[in-house]
């Protein structure tokens, strides 16, 4: 492909950058894309894998067929099998009609499977399948069926490590990354990084109908030290938040710094040995009490379900202690000052568990650029637990 080639995808795409392993994994796009091929798009969270298939697609002789986008760690386990592979009429409680799944529907098409190392293990199974094949069965049903789907996939987790782990099938591993693309995190990508504030800063600038926002020498510098954990989507909420909140126009050091989320831990270099992920930093006492309630209920809950199981399974008292219904670690709240135990009352008296639970949860995301799957591991639930608490509690 000419450079002239990369470009135009670019423009048509609206991708910013000039990154020459950007440029490469367009490239890469755009050589594969008239095949058949299964591509494998890897990459941190928000460096901007999510474009790249629609580029294959709309490259491909498939383009006037579907594409249909699945992001497979948002459907909850039980219903992703018949998403994507359709059902027959009564093979199972709320399978009132027959219902077409995403294989059927984008015979000719393409499908791209986001967040494909969420799959279960038993999707994987058919995933596989249809992959080899070409043949899927609905859900309940013996008739196998055929259809020719082109299948782009992305993951921002080590499928090698999940492979190992025995949460990823090698077999079908080896068969996504037939061709591996990967997106370079913002920090490898420091050309890149003032031009997308640009992009961002006039984008934002038009939305609101106000003047720009541009960055003075020392807030330029600032940006380019930065470590960017949340890649191109943390640059894009800062600018925005920075554009709306600030009113004088030119950004300082000073003023940036205060929109950068523990500045001192996140800045270069990359190989610093501390790495904010592995901590939790709390800003306050009381994030603090919100996190212990937070696990109080999760225990809470932990043992209403014992015990429910129990009831159902007639369990004897001793498998009961086998699981551990009394270790410490189950029931007790993480060690805390005597100050904050009393603030700990105080806070429970006024907020009911679920406002608790509500707070925590929109703390972590804000903690976490809005990205799921982060919030969910520093809560340590699970990220379709967090997806339907947030439908639950309506925090869309
Ligand atoms: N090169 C780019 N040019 C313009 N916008 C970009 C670029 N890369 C990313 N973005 C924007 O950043 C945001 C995050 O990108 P995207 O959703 O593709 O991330 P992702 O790699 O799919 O992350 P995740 O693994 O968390 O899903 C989007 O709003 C996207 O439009
Ligand atoms: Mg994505």
């Amino acid at each position: 492909m000419t450079n002239n080639d990369i470009q135009q995808v670019k423009q048509r795409f609206g991708i910013i950058g000039n990154n020459a392993e950007l440029n490469r994994a367009i490239d890469v796009a755009l050589q594969v894309a008239p095949t058949d091929l299964s591509v494998l798009i890897t990459g941190e969270s928000g460096v901007g894998k999510e474009v790249f298939p629609q580029v294959v697609h709309q490259n491909s002789p498939r383009k006037h067929a579907q594409y249909i986008a699945v992001n497979c760690g948002a459907i909850p386990e039980g219903t992703i099998d018949s998403e994507l592979f359709g059902h027959e009429k009564g093979s199972f409680t709320d399978a009132k009609d027959l219902r077409k799944g995403y294989f059927e529907v984008a015979d000719g098409g393409t499908i791209f499977l986001d967040e494909v190392g969420e799959l279960p293990l038993s999707t994987q199974v058919r995933l596989l399948r249809v992959l080899e094949s070409g043949e899927f069965m609905k859900v309940g049903s013996s008739k196998a069926q055929k259809t020719n789907v082109r299948i782009v996939a992305a993951t921002n987790v080590n499928l090698v490590e999940a492979v190992s782990q025995h949460k990823f099938r090698e077999d079908l591993y080896y068969r996504l990354n037939t061709v591996p693309i990967r997106i370079p995190p913002l920090r490898e990508r420091h050309e890149d990084v003032l031009l997308l504030f640009r992009k961002f800063a006039s984008d934002c600038a038009d939305k609101y109908r106000m003047p720009a926002i541009h960055l003075n020498e020392s807030a330029r510098e600032l940006l380019l030290s930065y470590r960017w954990p949340g890649n191109v989507r943390e640059l894009k909420n800062i600018v925005e938040r920075v554009s709306v909140i600030e009113e004088n126009r030119e950004i300082t050091a000073e003023v940036l710094k205060m929109h950068l989320p523990n500045i001192s831990m996140e800045k270069l270099p990359a190989l610093a040995s501390y790495h904010a992920d592995d901590k939790k930093i709390f800003n306050s006492e009381r994030e603090i009490l919100y996190q212990v309630l937070f696990d109080m209920k999760k225990d809470v809950n932990e043992l209403k379900k014992l015990v429910h199981d129990i009831m159902n399974e007639n369990v004897t008292m001793n498998t009961v202690e086998n699981k551990n219904i009394y270790s410490p670690t189950t029931v007790s709240p993480p060690p805390i000052r005597h100050s904050s135990i009393q603030d700990a009352e105080t806070v429970e008296e006024t907020l009911s568990l679920e406002d608790v639970e509500k707070e925590m949860i929109r703390k972590a995301l804000d903690r976490h650029n809005k990205r799921r799957k982060n919030a969910a591991a520093d809560l340590q639930i699970s990220e379709r637990t967090l997806y339907r608490k947030i439908k639950e509690y309506g925090l869309e």
